[in-house]
């Protein structure tokens, strides 16, 4: 993967697609989870260092083509002004006259970021002639944004295929290298633990990794559809009905490769018609109707422990219980701690696991923490990933082309 540090960028205008989609509170204060804007700092350094003119694009939430104030990038170009140290200077539209001027007017090593690119349509609608408004504002695409590249939209898909030149950031280079080196022949035993998803979420993810894991465990609400498939009665707990025969199929296909595929053994219940009562652990065969499962049990938590005890590669996507909730938080805590001290190559991600790892300041004990959530999935299935395969379809070098042609 050619990256910013195989071209001259010096005084030339470089776009950067971003991932700038980062968590806040509903009063705009910026969530603990700035990890996306952290990862890029090693390529916003390099750019400005370089003296590379910077724009930086990229999406906040889904405002579906309308400007919606409490979207606007403004406050996260300014957090990450903090977390830098850098000066970045906002700019009102992604494209149009605004953002043409704003790139205009920078200084070799200044930057700027423009708004969401979701405020217009033809992001998301992939428009072409979007994608070519967005290409044609620099010299240089460059590609940045790992958590998006699972998407086909116009910054990702079109852009880096008709911009006149593009190459890959330092942020995504380095994910996409750390995660080859779990799809790409792992260092075994490879456990992988999923929690927090759907069924129809993780059936390719199963099918494409259980030939080559040892062992599989099952937490959340995921963990409770394999259950219910077992025939335990799940009280009041949240599972997916219709998914009952596919999650017994992918058992059945695990047991065929080989692959251990763990389930908890007792849960933490909230009776749902008293939510006032103090939260009981349950055997998962002992369930009563009222029982919500919110969280994996002691007893799980020490069979899991064993069971990874050993392993050589570790990936986890996913909280193991309803970690909104803090008293339900400690069986993902608790796994975050054994993971991270293990003996193994460590990759997580996923929102709400991250902002836990980096709650308790485990960040730095992980191998790899991935920026992606769906694109971190996409990517272990090896589904087709619209922003790599334009990355590779990119012009570079290609100093003679007309996007107009293109
Ligand atoms: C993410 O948060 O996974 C990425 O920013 C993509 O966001 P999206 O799911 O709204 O496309």
């Amino acid at each position: 993967m050619k990256t910013i540090k195989d071209i001259d960028v010096a005084g030339k205008t470089v776009l950067v697609r971003a991932d700038v989609d980062i968590p806040r509170f509903p009063d705009c204060d910026i969530s603990v989870n700035d990890q996306r804007l952290r990862s890029f700092i090693p390529t916003l350094k390099y750019l400005i260092k370089q003296g590379a003119r910077v724009a930086i694009c990229g999406h906040l939430s889904r405002p579906y083509g309308r400007v919606i104030p409490e979207l606007s990038l403004r406050p996260v170009a300014q957090h990450l002004e903090k977390l830098s140290g850098e000066t970045i200077n906002f700019c009102i539209d992604c494209v149009g006259r605004a953002a043409q001027t704003a790139i205009r007017q920078l200084k070799p090593g200044e930057v700027v970021m423009l708004e969401n690119l979701r405020f217009h349509l033809g992001e998301s609608a992939n428009e072409h002639d979007f994608a070519k408004e967005l290409a044609g504002l620099a010299d240089v695409y460059v590609m940045d944004a790992f958590a998006t590249c699972h998407r086909n939209h116009a910054s990702i898909a079109t852009a880096p295929r008709i911009a006149p030149q593009c190459v890959a950031g330092i942020s995504l280079a380095h994910e996409v290298g750390m995660l080859n080196k779990v799809t790409t022949e792992p260092e075994r035993p490879l456990s992988v633990m999923l929690g927090g998803l759907k069924v129809s979420t993780i059936v390719g993810i199963m099918q494409d990794l259980l030939p080559q894991t040892d062992t599989i465990m099952l937490g959340g609400a995921l963990a409770n559809t394999f259950l219910a498939a077992q025939g335990c009665n799940m009280g009041a707990s949240v599972f997916e009905p219709g998914q009952l025969d596919q999650a017994r199929e992918l058992m059945v296909e695990a047991g065929v490769v080989g692959c251990r595929l763990v389930l908890p053994h007792d849960v933490v219940v909230q009776n749902e018609s008293d939510r006032d009562a103090a939260a009981q652990i349950k055997a998962v065969d002992a369930l009563g109707n009222d029982d919500a499962v919110m969280d994996i049990g002691p007893e799980t938590l020490k069979n899991w422990e064993k069971a990874l005890s050993g392993a050589k590669t570790v990936v986890w996507s996913g909280p193991l219980g309803h970690t909104e909730e803090e008293q339900f938080q400690k069986g993902t805590r608790q796994m975050a701690a054994f993971v991270s001290g293990m003996d193994a190559y460590r990759v997580a991600g996923g929102g709400e696991t991250v902002e836990l790892i980096y709650q308790m300041k485990l960040g730095e004990k992980f191998d790899a923490i991935s920026t992606g959530g769906n694109a971190l999935l996409s990517y272990l299935e090896g589904k087709h990933m619209p922003g790599l395969m334009a990355l590779k379809q990119s012009s570079y070098p290609a100093p003679n082309v007309d996007i107009n042609a293109a």
